[in-house]
């Protein structure tokens, strides 16, 4: 994304500056000051309530839903934006300032389009609580697009039966939807039966979006755009002005968390399985807010606000901003600050964690109020096969079909700089000699049906050269199939299996490089100036799209951002365990747009197979929505506990769980900063015997407790008075884990378990204690009924200091075989 988010601002400020100067021609010496700023979007949160949270709004009971139509709360919207209209006219200069959007549900504010003067004046005002710079928003995917074939297995436990999310809308904020897609077709056959009374949306039409798009799977769809048409220049064939999703993204996340059952994937005309959502009969509500130019937090709060207001059960961000906020705390960002409402409305939110891993504290998702997903791998695994001449065979990752007789007839092998064009008038870069990204380099007649070698090398480390321009090479000249080796002088590089209808195998490793090249020189005759006069070294390229179920799984991705949590820009950790949870993020097929905006090599498909934390978001977003179906009275908290102590810490060789390293091939022992909880098991989350929840007054209560905090910074971000009260420490917020960045000495934490099952049950609890600690638990045994509580007081103190976290579990088993883990993440400081 970052390189289509350049903001087109010099032609906007253009504008600007005409406009100006036309009206405001005698005051030129004051506006000669306001020319030279830049304008930019602020974020803007004020003090009262949204509608959501108007006494008045509320119907009877203190249900957290509010009807919009009721007449307090339209009257509540209208004074809200009165008293908006007010501050702003008696702040600002006249034609200083666009109001890009009002936030009048979950929060009180608005999003700005101005300059740092303007804005300047209206921090200091009353009634202002916050002021903050949009930082943009991206989406979470990694570069390279991968090939995922369907985990039919997998995918038919988890999500597969015919009502499975029946009655829940999962919410979208993302690139928009592809309509079209049969994983959002409405089957006539197979009516939903429930109503959604608790569900009002609305569907937008634009380009590519005709009121039929709304068919009943999707039950609703908005587009929010004012904050990316203020900072950049839209392109009308790309940036639809409606809710259709020009680049795929947002299609493929839906897709995962709640597309049809059992829809075929072709790709290229092959068929690699059948693709199923997490929870197929959920409904689709859609939030667009990125566009292929460009993503701003104005547009995804805006987004937000309007789904807590529609009514989704579950909001899916596979976006965000991909940095902390500059000048405040990570937890009380405006867009923090918006998920923490969006969480008191009852609404659950599940976040990607971000693709900045392997390093540590990278996690964008923060807040203990949202499920921060982490991405791993799954068991499918595509790999080519190489076959040379003297009957060698070399494993390599491709995703496509075999050279001629189904990869059994050898064909002539050539290196690619021995096959170019004899006095040609090229450059003689790499990009033309060894990476084939030109076809005018080559010798037509050598090249035709022979398989070719080309480099991993300097345009690839660059991003100037791509597999396309490969495989665009291979075609004009009609090789058998092409080879993609690595500049040993770079190492080992990865690959991700990319579809293409083109025969090639990518070779990632330099070992099997030098095989191939060791053979490839033996067969090769010179002349003595070294050019090759004659090939005689053969190969075959193997087919490559057929996937296999072996190997070590899950594996937390390489890419996947890791904990510890911080507090803030100077990365202050936090006693909280980010990411939460591991899902597959890696090789995940799903629902694509043929436009593909940004993907040209995906042009035309109707399926992708990518990978990054945004394809892990909306696995855990489905199976809420299933756990949610099944138990529709447990809070966004509840749920989230549920999946994060049932999930499980080994892979399915029965090994601890082991993360991808740096290095290409490098695998280490995971740790829940890697993992969090450890690895989504649904099936057990849907029924997890004992839960332990949280609310908005001890998500203040915690903010409150942060280390060094001054009170008023969090009553200016939440509204709220800090209370100091006795047990107020951040690890004594009620959450699924413990987490202590330092131990010092010894402490006791408080924890409070619920009996959300149907039946009287009995637990033991034990401990395995972090390497450094004693931990103790009180009481070990106690029974429950249910709707019960139980508290647990944990005392840790440190035996040993040490330079890291070490981590350890309480694990908490039941008469009735429910099984409860709370992970236990402490460093310890000093004795
Ligand atoms: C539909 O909603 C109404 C009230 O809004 C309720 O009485 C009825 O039972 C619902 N029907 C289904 C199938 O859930
Ligand atoms: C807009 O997008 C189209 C399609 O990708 C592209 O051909 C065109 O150059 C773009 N226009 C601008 C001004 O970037
Ligand atoms: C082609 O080869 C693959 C193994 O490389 C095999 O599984 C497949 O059945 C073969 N297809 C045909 C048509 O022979
Ligand atoms: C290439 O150029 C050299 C020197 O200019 C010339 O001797 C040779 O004949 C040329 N070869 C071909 C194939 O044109
Ligand atoms: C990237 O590498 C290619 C191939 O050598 C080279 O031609 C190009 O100039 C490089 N570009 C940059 C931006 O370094
Ligand atoms: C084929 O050639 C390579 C390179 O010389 C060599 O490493 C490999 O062992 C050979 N394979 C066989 C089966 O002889
Ligand atoms: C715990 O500490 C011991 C001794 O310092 C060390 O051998 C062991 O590997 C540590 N275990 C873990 C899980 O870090």
């Amino acid at each position: 994304m970052s390189k289509s988010m350049a903001q087109k601002r010099a032609t906007f400020t253009a504008l600007v500056t005409s406009f100006s100067l036309t009206i405001f021609i005698s005051m030129f010496l004051v506006y000669i000051a306001c020319l030279e700023e830049d304008r930019s979007i602020y974020l803007v949160l004020l003090e009262g309530d949204g509608v959501a949270f108007h006494e008045a709004s509320h119907g009877h009971g203190d249900s957290a839903r509010i009807d919009p139509n009721r007449g307090a709360s339209v009257a509540h919207g209208r004074s809200i934006l009165e008293s908006h209209d007010l501050l702003l006219q008696n702040t600002l200069d006249i034609g200083t300032y666009t109001i890009l959007h009002t936030f009048k549900h979950h929060i009180n504010g608005f999003a700005l389009y101005t300059t740092p003067s303007q804005v300047a004046r209206l921090r200091v005002m009353a009634g202002v609580k916050m002021v903050e710079k949009d930082r943009g928003a991206k989406m979470m995917t990694t570069y390279t697009p991968e090939v995922l074939s369907l985990r039919k297995g997998i995918w038919a436990q988890e999500g597969g039966e015919r009502n499975a999310g029946e009655g829940v809308v999962i919410g979208f904020v993302d690139s928009g939807i592809n309509p079209l897609h049969p994983s959002f077709a409405y089957d006539p056959m197979q009516t939903f039966t429930s109503n959604l009374s608790h569900f009002v949306g609305a569907c937008e039409t634009g380009p590519h979006f005709p009121l039929s798009s709304c068919n009943g799977k999707i039950v609703s769809a908005r587009y929010f755009s004012a904050g990316a048409e203020a900072v950049a220049t839209l392109n009308a064939s790309l940036d639809f002005l409606s809710p259709f999703d020009a680049d795929g993204h947002g299609s493929h996340v839906a897709s995962i968390a709640a597309g049809n059952a059992g829809v075929p994937v072709v790709v290229n005309d092959y068929y690699y399985g059948r693709a199923s959502g997490m929870a197929p009969r959920a409904r689709i509500a859609v939030y667009k807010a990125i566009y292929p130019s460009v993503g701003t937090l104005a547009d995804v709060i805006a987004a937000i606000d309007q789904a807590v207001l529609d009514g989704v059960d579950i909001l899916t961000l596979s976006i965000g901003p991909d940095d902390p906020p500059q000048d405040t705390l990570t937890f009380l960002s405006i867009f923090d600050i918006s998920l923490l409402y969006a969480q008191k409305a009852g609404v659950l939110v599940v976040q990607a964690a971000g693709n900045k891993g392997p390093a540590p504290s990278t996690v964008v998702s923060y807040s203990p109020w949202t499920i921060g997903v982490a991405a791993c791998t799954t068991d499918r695994r595509y790999s080519a096969s190489l076959l040379l001449g003297n009957g060698t065979i070399l494993d390599g990752v491709g995703l496509s079909g075999a050279s001629f007789g189904n990869g059994t007839i050898l064909q002539k092998l050539i290196l690619a700089k021995d096959a170019l064009k004899i006095n040609g008038t090229f450059p003689r870069t790499p990009e033309y000699i060894e990476e084939c990204q030109h076809p005018e380099a080559f010798d037509p007649n050598i090249v035709f049906a022979s398989v070719i070698m080309c480099t991993f090398s300097e345009g690839f480390y660059n991003g100037t050269s791509t597999l396309g321009a490969i495989v665009h090479t291979s075609k004009a000249l009609g090789f058998a199939a092409y080879i993609l080796i690595p500049n040993p002088s770079y190492g080992d590089y990865i690959a991700e299996p990319i579809p293409f209808d083109f025969p090639g195998i990518m070779i990632p490793r330099v070992a099997d490089a030098k095989v191939i090249l060791q053979n490839y020189e033996d067969e090769t005759k010179r002349d003595e100036k070294g050019s090759a006069t004659e090939f005689c070294a053969r190969a075959a390229v193997g087919e490559g799209r057929v996937a296999s179920f072996t190997g070590r799984s899950p594996v937390v991705s390489r890419f996947s951002s890791r904990g510890p949590d911080i507090i803030d820009m100077k990365r202050n950790l936090a006693d909280i365990l980010k990411p939460d949870i591991i899902a597959p993020g890696h090789q995940i097929w799903g629902a694509w747009t043929p436009i593909s905006a940004l993907q040209p090599m995906l042009t035309g498909h109707n399926f992708a197979l990518l990978s990054g934390t945004s394809m892990a978001a909306p696995h855990v977003a489905g199976i809420a929505a299933l756990i949610k179906q099944y138990n529709p009275l447990w809070t966004p908290s509840m749920i989230a506990s549920a999946i994060s102590t049932t999930s499980t810490k080994h892979d399915n060789l029965g090994d601890v769980l082991m993360a991808e390293g740096f290095q290409p091939n490098s695998l280490y022992p995971s740790t829940p900063l890697d993992h969090g909880a450890g690895a989504v098991n649904p099936n057990d989350a849907n029924d997890p015997g004992l839960v332990l929840s949280s609310g908005y007054t001890d998500y203040i209560t915690f903010l409150c407790s942060l280390p060094n905090i001054d009170p008023n910074i969090i009553t200016a971000a939440t509204g709220e008075p800090c209370n100091t009260h006795l047990f107020a420490y951040p690890y004594n917020l009620n959450l699924p884990s413990v987490t202590i960045s330092a131990l010092k000495g010894s402490v006791s934490v408080r924890r409070t378990v619920m009996n959300i099952g149907n039946n009287r049950e009995t637990y033991v609890g034990a401990v395995i204690p972090p390497n450094g600690t004693r931990v103790n638990l009180y009481p070990t045994l106690f029974t429950i009924s249910p709707q019960e509580t139980q508290d647990l007081e944990i005392q840790l103190s440190v035996t040993q200091s040490m330079e890291k976290f070490s981590f350890g579990e309480i694990v908490l088993t039941g008469s009735l075989n429910h099984i409860v883990r709370i992970t236990l993440s402490v460093k310890p400081v000093s004795i």
